[in-house]
């Protein structure tokens, strides 16, 4: 549903390519308003679930100045493998070209890939052309002089820490989390909100006692797909994986279960979730371990939370760059913290619930988002605009808007039109103010799934925690 939850996102406002008037620049997405409504309550779930672990939160600047990407071995490190042809002039991933040749290696370093390229005639994907250009093409955008915008939120936090560790009146395990906006200087950005040269993350930073690897219990969730770097893809809980030694700590598998819990309340199917471990030649400059959480859109994985054990190389690195300490006293011990981070990036997430949850029956579509994450919790609808349904209808509306925040008013088009006009954004109930209304107080409450109305009495609708109780159903 890839191509369907596109095209319902622009044509109903959830996103749409950014400066389209000028033509559109590949890599970029605008939130319209639905959009940044779902956008506000993937933040809010994964914002809760943290705080329910006694996360804080930073908020730094995107704007970095060059030390801290020296430090973090972003300068030197943060790139892709690029391939360019001489003829058209088209510039690629390398890794785009090799697959377009039918060639599974994936070289490691620029000597490799320039061997293999001298060695293979790689034809340009656009022209045909034989490629001879490869280079290391850094993923940062320098803004001026020794400036660059932040690749990753991370580098907020870690050069924070000290004064994190201090506000937290140095308590370990810390859990810090930020949210806000990365820039990659993508070569190929693809498939809309998937590959972004601005993007949104959320991202958590674990802070633990390396010789105490370990967080809250374990608790049983539900069995996922496990894909280890040594072995078959497994169907098994991530409690067991742990037990068996497929995930390396305790902390670590507690925040992949974590994930999967959060990304199960924000609504993404556990049959089309998986985690799958980096191959070691994948992993990020950083991380000693990485297990990505994948979400199935169609027939392709895609990556949308990035778990890693980034160990004590940011912190380390950061002491040794900047002279500030990074350690802290913990039981007489000197320790430098060691790092597990979970970092989720919210526009794949969204991406992928819209197409995961887009349902097509008898031609109309079906937002099957759960009930609490729609951008509109309820609509209300006069179903004339005369004989003073609309004044009535306009009047639960506002009593409805002094509990919920989220109702919509609609007074145009058929009935049957409006109904399919909130199935298509997910707007789990639908309120029709009727002729019976003047008579009785009551009015129709219908239910996105099942299309079912039901009579429900107007001061039962008003009820404090009537629409509460009906979202978390
Ligand atoms: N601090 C670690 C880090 O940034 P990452 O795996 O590179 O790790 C984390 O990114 C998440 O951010 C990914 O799982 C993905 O969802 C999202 N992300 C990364 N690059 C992106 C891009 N160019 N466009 C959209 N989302 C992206």
């Amino acid at each position: 549903m890839y191509e369907e939850a596109v095209e319902l996102a622009k044509r109903r406002g959830f996103f749409w390519p950014s400066f389209s008037i000028y033509g559109g620049f590949a890599g970029f997405y605008d939130y319209g308003p639905l959009g940044v409504l779902l956008k506000d309550n993937i933040v809010k779930i994964w914002k809760e679930a943290y705080m329910d672990d006694d996360a804080i939160f930073l908020d730094s600047p995107n704007v970095t100045p060059e030390p801290v990407f020296r430090a973090s071995g972003h300068l030197a490190r943060f790139s892709d493998l690029a391939a360019e042809c001489d003829h058209c002039h088209s510039k690629f991933k390398l890794e785009s070209v090799l697959s377009f040749n039918k060639i599974k290696y994936i070289p490691s370093s620029l000597k490799e890939a320039e061997d293999l390229v001298a060695d293979n005639n790689l034809k340009c994907p656009v022209c045909g052309n034989i490629i001879k250009k490869v280079y290391d093409f850094n993923l940062m955008y320098r803004v001026s002089g020794d400036y660059y915008l932040r690749p990753e939120t991370a580098q907020g936090i870690f050069v924070n820490f000290k004064l994190l560790s201090n506000y937290n009146r140095g308590k370990i395990p810390m859990i810090v989390g930020q949210q806000g906006k990365g820039y990659r200087n993508e070569i190929s950005p693809r498939q809309s909100l998937i590959r972004l040269r601005e993007f949104n993350q959320c991202e958590i930073e674990v802070f633990l006692d390396p010789e105490h690897l370990e967080f809250r219990e374990l608790y049983d969730f539900k069995k996922i797909r496990m894909k280890p770097n040594t072995g078959e893809e497994l169907n098994i809980s991530i409690r067991e994986a742990y037990n068996k030694g497929i995930i390396s700590n305790q902390a670590f598998a507690y925040f992949v279960l974590k994930t999967q819990v959060i990304l199960e309340r924000i609504g993404i199917s556990n049959e089309k979730l998986r985690f799958r471990q980096h191959e070691p030649d994948e992993r990020a400059h950083y991380a000693a371990d990485s297990w990505d959480a994948e979400g199935l859109i169609d027939d392709e994985w895609f990556e949308i939370v990035g778990i890693a054990n980034r160990t004590d190389f940011d912190l380390k690195n950061h002491e040794q760059s900047s002279g500030e300490q990074m350690r802290i006293k913990i039981d007489g011990r000197d320790v430098m913290p060691y790092v597990i981070e979970p970092s989720y990036g919210i526009d794949r997430i969204l991406l992928t619930l819209i197409s995961q949850s887009m349902e097509n029956k008898d031609g109309k579509n079906v937002l099957r988002i759960p009930y609490y994450m729609a951008p509109y919790h309820m609509a209300v609808f006069p179903l004339m605009k005369k004989d003073n349904l609309k004044e009535r209808a306009s009047e639960i509306y506002s009593k409805l808007k002094n509990l919920d925040k989220y109702i919509l008013y609609d007074e145009s088009g058929t009935i049957g039109k409006r109904y399919a006009r909130q199935d298509e954004v997910g707007t789990p109930f639908c309120i029709t103010v009727d002729y019976q209304t003047l008579e009785d107080n009551t009015v129709t409450l219908r239910n996105r799934d099942t299309a079912e109305q039901e009579r429900i009495n107007i001061d039962d609708l008003l009820h404090d925690n009537f629409i509460k109780n009906l979202l978390e159903k």
